[in-house]
């Protein structure tokens, strides 16, 4: 020890001697200055490397973390992951190709960054240019011949209904539904990109985009908002780090921008949804109070792809995944034969040419000289990475020259881009049906269909919306729906129905026919899912959750799995044997537990349609006005606030901030119900027209009002 210090002592003495000899000598101190800066700029990009390093076996590539909103006692009951929306998925299904998804924590390949609120659109990589970026739009599935072919609009419904059915059962023996429900595999990508001076938008949003004028700035205020807790409202920060990523020859540090996009791949194939499969996540489930086939109702719950001829080695989700191209687009057409080895398809039994410009998770290496075979994965601990190459200028490139000892050197220079799949959308042929023939607008006639403002989808010929437009997408007759929308929580923009004038002036009552996640009841049909998340979760990964899934797996099937108890349960009379299989319960998903489900005495002989629940939500009216754009709030309750409510009490409450805006409303209870009294400490309605009206989920309106309280 002592010897070790005193060597680095005689080190500082020589190199200190060395800096007084050579002030002397400027050239050779400036060139000393210049090693010692580049062995700076080295060590910090090998710490954002050992940065990435740890979270790469931290875990997986996946989603990390949710923004929280709301807590509670019990860990499980702020977000992870999940929470009441899995990845923070919800609807816009007013607009035509917007799917909805909020803020999300993400790892892949060792980089953790936070996106903005996405609101992505539903677009592809081109299929024609291999251009940075081109992206085109994905086709719609059409509408089935029988449908169209029905002379009136109610028989359409019918025969519209019976191919839903025939989705939902996947019987495709007398309606082949397979060309009208299309699924699209939505993936996240994620790239080292070499534009490090001006901001480049990840992705095109109609609803978000970045809220920064450079790299810089957005760096400043992404930092500004994690150390002062001042979010930006419109949820438009994001987190994208900045790394070095090589020092050039001459000492100078050459920097990269981390960026990313969410876009969706049309399957070839069909994709039947038996092959997804449910994942259990009771962090959940408990707080929710609810079984596994209440969870599935839910826009908490998430899914993996299972093929039926999955392999340790080699999975559907790899096929899938394979027909997705990197930042080349469809064209790519990439092979890899670095260090003299050439790349083969992984796929058991291919030996065709292997295209490295799709995504893949695993390959085959070739010596080249025929001396073997071997199989290779893309990240050492981290089976969810797909990878693909790109030649793309503006992702940036790492080097590298490798000798052998016969002092054959190559060299080899590789642009990657990173993917993991995020969900799987179905597209139906509601989003091509337009039974009452509504004209569609491009946006610069926005007018025809808003007048200004004053056309707000109400049912009157003044206020109906005069045709449909990209964001006003209302094209689907409400009677093909029964029942209001679906799980519908804050960050949605639909509920119900609007009007919609036809071509001949005449008042239609239409509900949205942009994407949801589950559309409304269908009658005869019933409550169908078009988006399945599949995003895989980063923790996962980790040693602890593989141990705690298999804790999961034995206390959840214990029936099952009752012999790797190490003590045996004492089977005493009063102990009832555990079922093996749990009767699956039909009823719809009550979202909250409620412990004491005791009715109050209230004063009124009204039966109360709202018993005390641990926490009980209701929704605002929706309004249709634009600014600020059609929204509605929900409401959160206690327990003790619902008891104070009922006993007559007015309870000063915030609702949801939806469109940037949220209200401080005062709540009675009365007739039976609740009601806004007081919206923003004017009387009702509030300023953008909320009704005192307040529902639960599923229902569709109020009584109307007979007096006050
Ligand atoms: C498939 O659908 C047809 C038409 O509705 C029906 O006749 C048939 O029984 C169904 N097949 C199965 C296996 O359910
Ligand atoms: C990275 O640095 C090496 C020298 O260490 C240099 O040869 C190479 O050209 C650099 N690559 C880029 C992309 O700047
Ligand atoms: C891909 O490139 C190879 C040569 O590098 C060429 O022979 C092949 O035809 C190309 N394939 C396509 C589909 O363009
Ligand atoms: C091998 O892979 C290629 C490219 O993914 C695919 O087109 C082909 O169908 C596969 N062949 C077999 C036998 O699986
Ligand atoms: C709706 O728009 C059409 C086309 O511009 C127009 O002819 C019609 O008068 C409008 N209807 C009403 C009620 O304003
Ligand atoms: C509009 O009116 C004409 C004439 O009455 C009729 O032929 C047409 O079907 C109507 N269009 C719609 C969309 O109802």
């Amino acid at each position: 020890m002592a010897r070790v210090s005193s060597v680095v002592v005689g080190l500082i003495l020589a190199s200190t001697l060395r800096i007084s000899v050579s002030q002397s000598d400027p050239q050779a101190e400036i060139k000393r200055l210049k090693n010692v800066i580049s062995a700076l700029g080295r060590q910090v990009m090998l710490q954002q490397f050992a940065q990435e390093e740890k979270l790469r076996s931290d875990g997986w590539s996946g989603l990390k973390q949710i923004r929280v909103d709301n807590d509670g006692p019990r860990n499980y009951h702020t977000n992870s992951h999940s929470g009441g929306s899995m990845g923070a998925i919800h609807d816009h299904s007013n607009n035509q190709i917007t799917v909805g998804q909020g803020e999300g924590q993400f790892v892949l390949n060792g980089v953790e960054f936070r996106t903005r609120h996405n609101d992505y659109q539903l677009r592809m990589p081109s299929p024609k240019s291999s251009a940075y970026h081109v992206m085109s739009e994905i086709p719609f599935p059409p509408v089935p011949r029988q449908v169209l072919d029905k002379p009136s609009v109610q028989e359409q419904i019918v025969e519209m209904r019976e191919w839903f059915k025939a989705w939902r059962d996947q019987n495709s023996s007398v309606r082949d539904y397979r060309p009208y429900f299309k699924p699209l595999l939505c993936y996240l990508e994620g790239a080292w990109t070499t534009n490090t001076k001006e901001l480049e938008e990840p992705f095109f949003s109609d609803r978000h985009s970045l809220d920064a004028t450079s790299w810089f700035d957005l760096q400043e205020r992404v930092r500004y908002s994690a150390y002062t807790g001042r979010k930006s409202l419109d949820e438009n920060f994001a987190y994208l780090p900045t790394a070095i990523i090589n020092i050039t020859d001459s000492g100078v540090p050459v920097y990269a921008q981390w960026n990313y996009r969410m876009l969706c791949h049309p399957l070839y194939k069909d994709l039947p949804t038996s092959y997804l499969k449910p994942v259990d996540d009771l962090s959940v489930r408990l707080p929710r109070g609810q079984t596994l086939e209440q969870y599935l109702t839910t826009r908490g719950a998430r899914f993996s792809v299972v093929g039926p001829n999955d392999k340790p080695n080699w999975q559907y989700l790899d096929d899938m995944m394979g027909e997705v191209p990197g930042k080349d687009n469809y064209g790519a057409n990439i092979t890899d034969s670095t260090f003299g080895m050439k790349l083969l398809h992984p796929a058991p039994g291919n030996d065709s040419r292997f295209n490295v410009g799709f995504y893949h998770r695993r390959y085959r290496v070739e010596k080249a000289d025929a001396m073997g075979l071997s199989y290779g994965r893309r990240g050492y601990s981290d089976p969810n990475i797909f990878m693909a190459e790109t030649t793309q200028e503006k992702i940036a490139e790492f080097y590298i020259k490798q000798c052998s000892a016969t002092k054959v050197c190559y060299e080899s220079k590789k642009r990657m881009s990173y993917s993991i799949p995020l969900e799987i959308i179905y597209l139906t042929p509601l989003s091509t049906w337009n039974p009452y023939d509504i004209p569609f607008y491009s946006n610069k006639d926005k007018n025809i269909v808003l007048s200004n403002g004053k056309r707000n989808g109400g049912l009157n010929i003044n206020n109906a919306f005069n045709g449909s437009l990209y964001n006003q997408f209302y094209r689907t007759p409400i009677q093909f729906f029964s029942g209001g929308e679906v799980g519908s929580t804050a960050a949605d923009t639909v509920k119900g129905s609007v009007g919609v004038l036809d071509k001949n002036n005449t008042i239609r009552s239409m509900s949205a026919s942009g994407v949801r996640i589950f559309l409304p009841n269908i009658p005869g049909v019933g409550v169908l899912r078009t988006r399945y998340p599949i995003t895989p979760v980063h923790a996962e990964g980790s040693s602890v959750w593989k141990e705690l899934n298999a804790l999961k797996d034995i206390v959840l099937k214990l029936a099952s799995y009752e012999r790797l108890l190490t003590e045996k349960i004492p089977r005493t009379p009063e102990v009832k044997p555990i079922a093996s299989s749990p009767t699956p319960q039909r009823t719809t998903p009550k979202l909250v537990t409620s412990t004491s489900t005791a009715l109050p005495k209230t004063s009124t002989t009204l039966t109360p349609k709202y018993p005390i629940q641990q926490q009980l939500t209701l929704m605002t009216t929706t309004i249709f006005q634009n600014p600020p754009g059609e929204h509605y709030h929900t409401i959160e309750m206690t327990k003790d606030e619902q008891e104070r409510l009922q006993k007559g009490e007015v309870v000063d409450l915030i609702t949801s901030q939806d469109n940037a805006h949220s209200h401080a409303v005062k709540v009675q209870f009365y007739n039976g119900r609740y009601h806004v009294t007081k919206c923003d400490s004017k009387a009702i309605p509030c300023w953008d027209g909320h009704t005192s009206c307040l529902m639960k989920e599923g229902e569709r309106g109020c009584p109307i009002d007979n007096g006050l309280p």
